[in-house]
């Protein structure tokens, strides 16, 4: 069982701790060097080699781009100067300036062959136990590595030297691509498979592009106008194919081996048959000769169970790792009991692909709707035929602006492609241009608001288009939830739907509106009582004794978030002090820049906007701090009247009682309706039950205490 215990792989293997050491002060010399000589061609190509590695393999670069460069360059000059020692393992030499137009067929090694794909733990034990009734083994180990999601590439190492790069084709045969798989960082242009006995290999893997590489790209080409690419895999197999190795080297490529598809020594014996016979130990071999593989990623599992925790493990964080992956591949680990399962002329019976549960679908676009935010920009929404994605059913996915619209060419009645990654909201990547049928119409934005009928405006150097109007009954309305939410004033008894429903039937117009609701009424509504009364006006009292970042953050003023809510907020005694703040004083401030600044500005600058704030106050909104004697705990609890039962376990009663008061509450002795907050400890008994049955009392533990008067 000994080689169950994986072996401990040094991810720096391609380099020793001492050589890293020898190359790092080499770096060091040649980066201090006032020339170059032409006896310097041969160590700057080694040291770029070398930090290329630690850049694009490892991903631990020890030296910043502009000294990267900066050494690239004086190779560069060198070799120009010198061209007869030009080497071609030299990083300057990935990039030809020859343009190459088309791609000749060439024939792999060995057939890419795909893999069959499985879906939950009953495939993955059916798979189990046919590789044990192939192989006749009763145990059996597997290897479980990411299926990235890219385009899969083979290449071909001779005598230590990458000579050809393949793409997939028909599996027999693909597209020779060398020139642009030479311009991939991460994939050595020579790597010492001589150590390892191999004079000609084939080695098969995935071309990707690391996920924010690719938003960068993406938010490049939305800068410029151009068509944004759908997806990371499209873009890859895209930029492997371009005309000229430049461009592909812009696309971003990066590259993930996972497989020694062919390994022969120099009298052409399968090596794969004789030496290098365990997958697991091969992947560590290519580390050490410094490819990208699966090292950290990858596990070897003692049996399918092991396996199918894992995969698991992996669906969960797959939206937090650095590159897109669709699932997970399973490979038999001993070259023995893969012989002895064999293949299906379309797959290794071997391995396996779990996939995960789908993150993209296609849909119909039905209609679009324009919303109308707290700021007035209006949103396209598109509806669409509901369609399942990841466990949520999706029938409503935002546009976001009319340029994003123009950009992916979407049109009412097209086939979207949907995309939900993770918590991320889900969004359209791309409409399916070859299932049109003629009948697709343009998606036009409204000359007015849809809500208030005023004209729209678009400020320059923006995508949004804005209803100015302050006075729209969407704006206001959005406006209310936004000052009720949780971040905010945080009023309980408040939400969302209430807030619309009061604002439909007039209770709330206005913010100040909400200090003085008309309980009285409201309690004779359907659905309302005498609790869920008590339950509101204890919400609205609670929250005049906010924080002031909180206060600031719900008057809801453009770019101000709770973070610049805060920054702010410690400049000032009282809210009000804001109004006399010029913008070169904000923009002093941590975190302020001129775009935050002009519209702090801009809001205090408005008479109205004052005024609100003076009627808050009248109405018992506290927009001072706490006097500086209070200040520890601030008067946090002004107006709140607190009950403490049961066994209290972090504090005394009197301890309790004196907190409450040095914080502006006030203790009372029985539950009733006056009572805004029950403090329960231990085996609390008829008191917490009256407050269950009261409903109106707030019920807390100690520590939930505690962090109020924090
Ligand atoms: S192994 C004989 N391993 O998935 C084994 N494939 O349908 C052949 N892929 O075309 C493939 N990640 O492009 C293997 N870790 C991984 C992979 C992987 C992605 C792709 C590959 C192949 C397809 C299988």
């Amino acid at each position: 069982m000994a080689y169950f215990s994986a072996p401990v792989y040094d991810y720096n293997m391609k380099y020793s701790a001492a050589q890293t050491k020898q190359l790092s002060e080499l770096t060091l010399q040649l980066k201090n060097k006032l020339a170059f000589a032409e006896a310097d061609i041969n160590s700057l190509v080694e040291i770029l080699n070398f930090h290329e590695y630690r850049y694009y393999v490892l991903n631990e670069p020890l030296i910043s781009d502009t000294e990267y460069d900066e050494l690239f360059h004086a190779l560069k000059a060198l070799e120009a100067k010198y061209p007869n020692q030009v080497n071609q393992n030299s990083p300057t030499q990935r990039v030809s300036s020859d343009l190459n137009s088309d791609f000749p067929t060439v024939e792999h090694t060995v057939p890419m062959l795909s893999l069959d794909n499985s879906y939950n733990a009953d495939d993955l034990n059916d798979f189990d136990r046919r590789v044990k009734e192939l192989s006749g083994e009763t145990e059996v180990s597997y290897v479980v590595e990411p299926k990235f999601d890219g385009s899969s590439i083979a290449l071909l190492y001779k005598n230590n030297q990458l000579v050809r790069g393949a793409t997939r084709g028909n599996g027999v045969a693909g597209e020779e691509v060398t020139q642009n798989v030479r311009v991939i960082q991460s994939i050595p242009l020579t790597a010492e498979l001589d150590k390892l006995g191999i004079a000609r290999a084939e080695l098969r893997g995935e071309i990707v592009i690391r996920k924010d590489v690719f938003d960068e790209i993406n938010a490049k080409r939305q800068a410029n106008g151009e068509k944004l690419l759908a997806n990371s895999r499209n873009s890859a197999a895209g930029a492997l194919r371009v005309k000229d190795p430049k461009e592909a080297r812009a696309r971003g490529l990066d590259a993930f081996l996972y497989q020694l598809g062919y390994a022969v020594d120099v009298d052409g014996n399968d090596l794969l048959q004789t030496e290098l016979v365990r997958h697991h130990d091969n992947i560590a071999h290519l580390a050490s000769l410094g490819f990208k593989v699966p090292v950290t990623e990858s596990k070897l599992c003692k049996n399918i169970n092991e396996v199918a925790a894992f995969v698991q493990e992996w669906e969960e964080k797959r939206d937090s790792y650095e590159y897109e992956i669709d699932g997970m591949v399973i490979k038999v680990n001993e070259r023995h009991i893969q012989n002895k399962c064999g293949f299906t002329a379309h797959h290794p019976r071997w391995a396996i692909a779990y996939k995960f549960k789908a993150k993209q679908g296609t849909t119909k676009l039905l209609d679009v709707e324009f919303q109308v935010g707290r700021t007035g920009a209006i949103t396209p929404v598109a509806k669409v035929e509901p369609l399942a994605l990841a466990g949520v059913i999706i029938s409503s996915i935002s546009l976001h602006n009319e340029d994003i619209i123009k950009q992916k060419d979407i049109r009412l009645g097209d086939t979207v492609l949907i995309e939900r990654a993770g918590d991320v909201i889900p969004y359209v990547v791309k409409s399916m241009e070859e299932l049109r049928d003629g009948s697709e119409s343009p998606i036009v934005f409204p000359t007015e608001c849809p809500v208030c009928s005023s004209k729209p405006e678009k400020p320059e150097g923006e995508a949004v288009w804005r209803c100015i109007n302050a006075e729209c009954p969407a704006q206001i309305e959005e406006r209310l939830i936004h000052f009720v939410s949780k971040d905010a004033m945080d009023i309980d008894g408040l939400g969302k739907d209430i807030v619309r429903r009061f604002y439909a039937s007039g209770y709330l117009k206005t913010v100040e509106d909400i200090y003085q609701l008309p309980y009285e009424e409201i309690e004779q509504l359907e659905g309302w009582g005498a609790k869920s009364v008590q339950k509101l006006k204890n919400g609205v009292e609670a929250s005049k004794n906010r924080k002031l970042e909180k206060i600031l953050y719900a008057l809801g003023i453009r770019h101000v978030g709770l973070g610049t809510a805060k920054i702010l907020v410690k400049e000032v005694e009282h809210l009000l002090e804001l109004k006399d703040f010029t913008q070169e004083r904000l923009v002093e401030l941590q975190d302020v820049g001129p775009k935050v600044a002009q519209s702090i500005t801009d809001f205090f600058a408005i008479e109205k906007n004052i005024e609100l704030l003076h009627n808050l106050e009248s109405l018992g909104v506290i927009l001072e701090k706490p006097a500086a004697d209070e200040a520890a705990g601030g008067k946090v609890l002004k107006g709140l009247t607190f009950l403490f039962t049961g066994t209290l376990s972090k504090f005394g009663r009197n301890e309790a009682k004196d907190m409450v008061e040095e914080n502006g509450g006030k203790t009372v002795s029985g539950v009733s309706k006056n009572l805004n907050y029950l403090v329960v400890g231990e085996n609390a008994g008829s008191k917490l039950k009256k407050a269950q049955e009261l409903g109106t009392v707030n019920i807390i533990s100690e520590d939930e205490f505690l962090n109020m008067i924090q």
